[in-house]
């Protein structure tokens, strides 16, 4: 590689890395978000309304728009967490010759649409009884902190006693507790205290202890650590808060991804739920498969960006649903609604306290100067023609009234981006192998630059083929983040995606892990450190001979050599044991003895062949030698000829 620091080429924007936040595989309520009660409002069995749960198959439906209703016309999507349970993450715990029954009951005391509460009837025998929450896999506290208690009870007329709350160990030593009299007339009551555990743990549980029997309803009960991300009520966790602004991201986008455009469209997320009482917000069953409180909302988005000093990112639905060709989508005549939804929540953003309607509503909330949202991204990943046409109207009023937001489209690299009038960024997202990443280093090289148009990587991962994440897919990662960073000029923003899971629910490949008690970063995360850590703010002129470059390396049945899917021939092999050469040949001393070949490959003439470009199989070496290299370092050399 040849660097000419005289040269200096395409600047590296301080927008180049940002973040991608999306509640999916319970990265807000389990990740996140700090709230410890999992199902705190009783809702997580809440299905969006309109879809329908299959138990034959355990697939909830949502219904298609449009008036056919055979199968293949329905939307389905994952299996639902615990849909049979209708409260899932609480137990009773009560004598055993006791009997209770409990059921989930529509109540709108706090005046929140679809809201449930739990109702208890309890014999004399079940009395003293418990109900209890395990947190999110387990309650973790810490000895000493604060915890703020909040629920809301309904104890029916003749009911006598009073309440509880514990918080408990795995083997039932009580490490904090409050007790709180009952009044037995039929009304809702609120009860707030602040609980000191005396013990660390991350297994431990959380209880309401009701000293009599008779009848019960009980709904939203929290507990919220006091100590939070920069100390922000209904805020972050602080340890997984940390670790994510560690990255020190330029932007924070939000809501989604596929959340954004729902399951059906009264399904997508509204942030308009989002905002307030955390106890008043409407959540929602997202097509990931289980209830968001909304707790982690606009607001605290918000709040979070102004905090990490990052640029904020929102994300409206585009008029679609997810896959809107097939699923459900709003008319022509509908879209009006949207458009204001959006305007409304640059309003709530940025909005003077004083004037506006919605600066006055985040005002109340408690953050009377404007946050700044720099950016809004209209749909996501819709690629239609209804797409473009709705856009359209979106970019004509958004522009109007906000000349100086960047207004992003879905719409990836491709001609579809002529059939818009107007855009400052486009979004194209990359979910491939590790050999794609490789091989494509140069995918940006190829677009045209126009003046006014920047792209923003919305979301990459190596996903495929690296389970669910590996070391290998990492490095991927960082070369294809190397050709964006090469590509500067073009490519000014990008975010890794998803950026975070709870690790008890786990699904595809996420940057962050987190458990109740722990957050640790996966090779991915630590390899957009490294980028985050050591930016660049220019590239220098380069001119690079490249080598035959591995596209995978996969050790199957011996010690992988990698697969190297260049159409390539290799001769003269020399094979190291800590430093000494242990084997030289050219091939023609009968190679298949010391290595094997898979698929394409062949042993041809005292040569190693690759004949195909984006061949199959790999190259190792024999069973035999495994004894040989264990815990030495091992290193083979070859003579290389692209074909
Ligand atoms: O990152 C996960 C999902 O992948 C996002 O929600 C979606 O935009 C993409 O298809």
């Amino acid at each position: 590689i040849d660097i000419d620091v005289a040269q200096e080429k395409a600047e590296v924007a301080p927008t180049m890395y940002g973040i991608f936040f999306e509640d999916i595989n319970r990265s807000a309520d389990g990740g996140i978000y700090a709230e410890l009660i999992f199902n705190r409002g009783f809702e997580e069995a809440n299905l969006p309304s309109g879809c329908t749960y299959n138990p034959n198959d355990k697939r909830v439906y949502a219904p298609r728009k449009s008036v056919y209703s055979s199968p293949e016309h329905l939307r389905s999507w994952s299996i639902p967490w615990n849909i049979e349970d209708t409260h899932p993450g609480w137990t009773i715990e009560c004598p055993a010759d006791g009997k209770y029954s409990v059921r989930i009951d529509d109540t709108d005391h706090l005046g929140v649409e679809d809201s449930k509460a739990m109702y208890l009837s309890i014999d004399r025998h079940a009395a003293p009884f418990r109900l209890v929450n395990s947190g999110f896999y387990g309650l973790a506290v810490k000895a000493g902190e604060k915890y703020d208690l909040r629920f809301y009870i309904k104890a029916a007329p003749g009911y006598k006693g009073g309440v509880t709350a514990e918080i408990l160990t795995v083997k039932n030593e009580v490490v904090a507790s409050k007790r709180f009299a009952l009044k037995g007339d039929g009304e809702w009551k609120y009860f707030e205290t602040v609980m000191k555990p005396s013990q660390t743990m991350n297994d431990g549980r959380f209880a309401l202890r009701f000293d009599s029997a008779g009848e019960l309803e009980i709904d939203y009960v929290s507990l919220f650590p006091q100590e939070t991300f920069h100390n922000r009520p209904n805020g972050l966790r602080k340890d997984v808060a940390q670790f994510v602004a560690d990255l020190k991201p330029a932007f924070m986008r939000w809501p989604g991804g596929c959340i954004v455009e729902g399951l059906t469209m009264e399904n997508r997320v509204n942030w308009k739920n989002t905002i307030g009482k955390p106890e008043l917000r409407k959540g929602e069953y997202n097509l990931w498969g289980y209830h968001s409180t909304n707790g982690f909302g606009y607001h605290e988005f918000l709040q979070y960006c102004e905090d990490m000093g990052a640029k904020a990112m929102f994300v409206c639905n585009a008029g679609m649903s997810c896959d809107g060709r097939n699923g459900d989508y709003y008319d022509d005549n509908e879209v009006e609604v949207l458009i204001q939804d959006a305007l409304d929540a640059i309003e709530y953003a940025t909005g003077d306290a004083k004037t506006t309607k919605w600066g006055a509503v985040r005002a109340k909330n408690g953050h009377p100067e404007p946050f700044t949202l720099d950016y809004i991204e209209v749909g996501n990943e819709n690629h239609s023609a209804m797409y473009a046409k709705y856009y359209n109207r979106f970019y004509k009023r958004i522009r109007e009234a906000y000349p100086d937001i960047t207004i992003i489209t879905c719409l990836p690299m491709s001609d579809q981006l002529s059939w818009i009038d107007g855009y400052d960024m486009n979004d194209p997202h990359f979910y491939n192998f590790p050999s794609w990443y490789y091989s494509n280093t140069d995918y940006f090289d190829k677009f045209p630059r126009e003046e006014g148009h920047k792209t923003y990587v919305g979301e990459y991962a190596c996903n495929m083929g690296v389970g669910s994440g590996n070391m290998e897919g990492a490095l991927s990662e960082g070369a294809f983040i190397m050709g964006m960073e090469r590509n500067s000029d073009l490519v000014t923003m990008t975010s890794y995606a998803p950026l975070m899971e709870n690790t008890k629910c786990r699904m595809g490949v996420n940057l962050i892990l987190v458990q109740n008690d722990d957050v640790i970063g996966r090779s991915s995360y630590w390899v957009e450190r490294m980028f985050t850590d050591n930016r660049p703010d220019v590239n220098l002129a380069i001119d690079t001979q490249l080598g035959l470059l591995p596209d995978k390396t996969t050790p199957v049945g011996g010690i992988g050599l990698g697969t190297y899917q260049t159409a390539a021939e290799y001769s003269n092999i020399r094979i190291s044991v800590d430093g000494e050469e242990v084997y030289s040949s050219d091939l023609e001393n009968n190679p298949g003895e010391w290595i094997a070949a898979s698929g394409d490959w062949k042993i041809e003439n005292g040569k190693l062949i690759q004949p195909n470009e984006n061949g199959t199989g790999s190259i190792m070496l024999r069973d035999q030698w495994l004894d040989a290299v264990k815990s030495k370092i091992i290193s083979v050399e070859f003579d290389a000829k692209k074909l």
